[in-house]
């Protein structure tokens, strides 16, 4: 794991811990051992540190998190290599994450590959670094830069870094690195050595000098700190960097540090780490499955999903050949990817010359046969089966052998829509959600024959596109939809009793969702499937409709909406319902937060826990992803999954008896909440 090289009077200490060097218990000690014994050699006048494989130190190894601390800690090395009599150079190339720049904090210069990427990302774990990062971060570069970078946990590469002085000197690429580094080792054993970033003070002065730059961040910042616990902890423990003596911050950052470790807030964002990354994996497929190469990509559909998909892979340098069936509508949906570009231009996220290129990897086409040269075939057309059908058929004819033959359904039979061509083992499921070049989530639906080098291939360039994708078997609704079902259910249900929308709405807003069900019914819009010779005035929503209520798109919904989509509560809306239940012969009747968070939660976890019984999902913590990603449900709580584990499942199972008689004859506990009743 650990290997020391000797050449020229430098040691290099050689570290070996695949995947990404992480710095558990055992490279600790190989590390703390091989600096001391370096130290202590006469024959040594410099020391390099260096990583193989894919990259340096990744930050400490977070499943040891939560287990009782093993020595020596990060700390204790930072604290030798501050302490080494001769220069010490980290040379830094992938990442130098968390505690692997705390660690490279320590040495006394820092020498980095051009592409290497620097950061302090604990945040996001809900943490903030807890070996000296936060007090020795801004002693090398500023308040203001290390503000950023330890509340935000954003990343910054090795030419920034060497410009704010984190790193002294960057090489072109990899191979240069060791070399390099030894040179540069030797060069330095001959100075006198520095101070340690610890005693370091310059930096510090403006700050000192405008103590209020950090009421003023907190203020700026508000809205995206929140309540959360951990940014708030960063920016605390950076003033006392400031305010007073090194030792003294470090002894709060370490405070701050194991008062966070153990919050629900930070359990669940570890969660979602591991999470993330064991959702690629595919329990039943060979490691040595081949991926497809993708190089073109057919879409159907110029409406707004087929745009979001095409601007997805346009984004991520993908060719992309756009059909529809008519020119206006072809000719519109091109328009808008242009004018959706442009916003995000106008908001600096792209630049004229990426508008440029893409828009030059886009051939909108009227005729299908033009997909005959696509690796991968999306359609994104209306939600009928029928209507997917015949796309199926056409693409069948169409696509070259091999080709992936995908379906943007949100809630249909994939195998059905296999079942019409002649390579079902080709067919998947691409289910983005809205809007597709946004949200981070996809859903891959694995359809009966889908062969494994389709679901590689489409979880490979899920991960190009910078998508969290998640596969789900076949089921109405798969994974996201069909729990939703169950709340939006409830969430009808509990105004018919007595509550009103915009109650049963705040209710879900102060647990933290982005919307509750009645703005989510708005936004997609009232009418979806209904139409006025078919309606039967039998459900609220039909009633709605009848009013021309059909929801954000024309300002009147369960809410009325102004011009710039300000929602406020319509007394129409309260005397429909007043009248609708008077109609049932409902005696309406006050309901308390309780009950109606209970009453909807409840239930969706239930239906995930059925979803996960019934193997449509493969884990519960793909469940949980697709709620993160897909509906904003807010990563602190870890998902609906890891919450209803946090709340333990005897809460859930008591709320699923006390509310049951309120969910239906076909509603049925799923064995893990009727396992916590025994
Ligand atoms: N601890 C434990 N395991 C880790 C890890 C870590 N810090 N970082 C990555 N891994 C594991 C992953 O779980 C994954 O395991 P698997 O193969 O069994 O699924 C494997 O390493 C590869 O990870 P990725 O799939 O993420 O690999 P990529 O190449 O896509 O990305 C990376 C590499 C950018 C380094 C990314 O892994 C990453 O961001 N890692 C976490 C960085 C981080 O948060 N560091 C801070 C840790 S907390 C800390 O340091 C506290 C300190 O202040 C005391």
């Amino acid at each position: 794991m650990i290997d020391v090289r000797r050449a020229e009077g430098v040691a290099e200490i050689l570290v070996n811990h695949p995947p990404v060097n992480a710095l558990g218990r055992g490279v600790r000690a190989g590390l703390l051992h091989a600096i001391s014994k370096a130290d202590a050699d006469p024959a040594v006048k410099a020391i390099v540190i260096r990583c193989e494989g894919r990259t340096f130190f990744a930050g400490a190894d977070i499943s040891e998190f939560g287990q009782p601390q093993v020595a020596p800690s990060l700390a204790d090395i930072i604290v030798a290599l501050e302490g080494a009599g001769k220069p010490v150079v980290a040379a830094i190339h992938g990442n130098a994450l968390g505690g692997g720049l705390e660690l490279a904090l320590g040495c006394h210069y820092r020498i980095a590959t051009k592409a290497a990427r620097l950061g302090l990302p604990e945040v996001k774990l809900g943490i903030l670094p807890g070996a000296g990062g936060t007090q020795r971060l801004p002693r090398l570069v500023g308040v203001p830069k290390a503000l950023e970078m330890v509340v935000f946990g954003s990343p910054i590469d090795a030419v920034e870094a060497q410009n704010l002085g984190l790193v002294d000197a960057h090489v072109e690429d990899d191979s240069q690195l060791a070399r390099r580094a030894q040179d540069f080792a030797g060069a330095v054993a001959a100075r006198p050595l520095p101070a340690p970033v610890s005693r370091r003070q310059v930096m510090l002065e403006d700050a000192r000098e405008d103590p209020e730059i950090f009421a003023r961040f907190r203020e700026v910042h508000a809205r995206a700190l929140k309540s959360l616990a951990a940014p708030n902890a960063c920016i605390s423990a950076i003033e006392a960097a400031v305010a007073g003596p090194f030792a003294e911050g470090l002894a709060f950052e370490r405070e701050l540090f194991l008062r966070l470790v153990a919050t629900e807030e930070s359990r669940a964002l570890r969660h979602l780490f591991f999470a993330e990354r064991t959702a690629a994996k595919i329990d039943d497929m060979p490691l040595d499955t081949p991926v497809l190469p993708i190089r073109r990509v057919g879409i159907v559909g110029a409406g707004t999903m087929g745009i979001g998909i095409a601007m997805n892979f346009l984004t991520a340098g993908v060719p992309v050949t756009l059909v529809e069936r008519e020119q206006k509508p072809l000719d519109h949906g091109v328009a808008l990817i242009r004018r959706n570009y442009e916003a995000s231009a106008k908001k600096g996220r792209f630049s004229q010359e990426q508008i440029d290129a893409a828009m030059a990897l886009l051939t909108p086409s009227l005729d299908m046969e033009a997909l005959a040269d696509c690796d991968l075939l999306i359609e994104a057309v209306f939600e009928l089966m029928n209507v997917k059908k015949d796309i199926f058929r056409r693409f069948d004819t169409i696509a070259k052998p091999g080709a992936i033959l995908a379906s943007n359904t949100s809630y249909l039979d994939v195998n059905e829509m296999a079942a019409v061509t002649h390579r079902p083992e080709s067919v998947v499921g691409m289910h983005y959600f809205s809007p597709a070049n946004v949200m981070k989530l996809l859903e891959v639906v694995r359809g009966d024959q889908t062969s494994h080098m389709v679901l590689r291939t489409v979880m490979d360039l899920a991960k190009r596109l910078g998508k969290v994708a998640v596969i789900s078997g076949v089921c109405h609704g798969f994974i996201g939809n069909r729990m939703l079902a169950k709340r939006q259910e409830q969430a009808m249900q509990l105004v018919i009793e007595g509550a009103l929308p915009w109650e049963v709405d705040q209710v879900l807003l102060k647990f933290g969702l982005p919307m509750g069900p009645f703005q989510m019914t708005d936004l997609a819009g009232l009418d979806v499937g209904w139409t006025r010779e078919n309606s039967t005035g039998s459900t609220l929503k039909e009633v709605l409709c009848e009013a021309d209520r059909r929801g954000q798109k024309n300002g009147r919904g369960f809410y009325d909406y102004d011009e710039m989509r300000n929602r406020k509560p319509s007394p129409e809306v309260v005397a429909m319902i007043e009248a609708f239940r008077a109609r049932l012969g409902v005696t309406s009747r006050q309901i308390a937060a309780d009950e109606i968070r209970e009453r909807l939660l409840y239930p969706l976890v239930n239906e995930g826990a059925l979803i996960l019984e019934e193997g449509i999902a493969q884990r519960a913590s793909d469940i949980d992803l697709v709620w993160i990603n897909g509906y904003g449900w807010p990563k602190q709580t870890g998902g609906p999954m890891h919450w209803a584990d946090a709340i333990g499942h005897e809460t859930v199972a008591d709320g699923l008896c006390r509310w049951r008689s309120h969910f239906g004859s076909d509603f049925r506990v799923a064995s893990a909440f009727q396992r916590a009743l025994v």
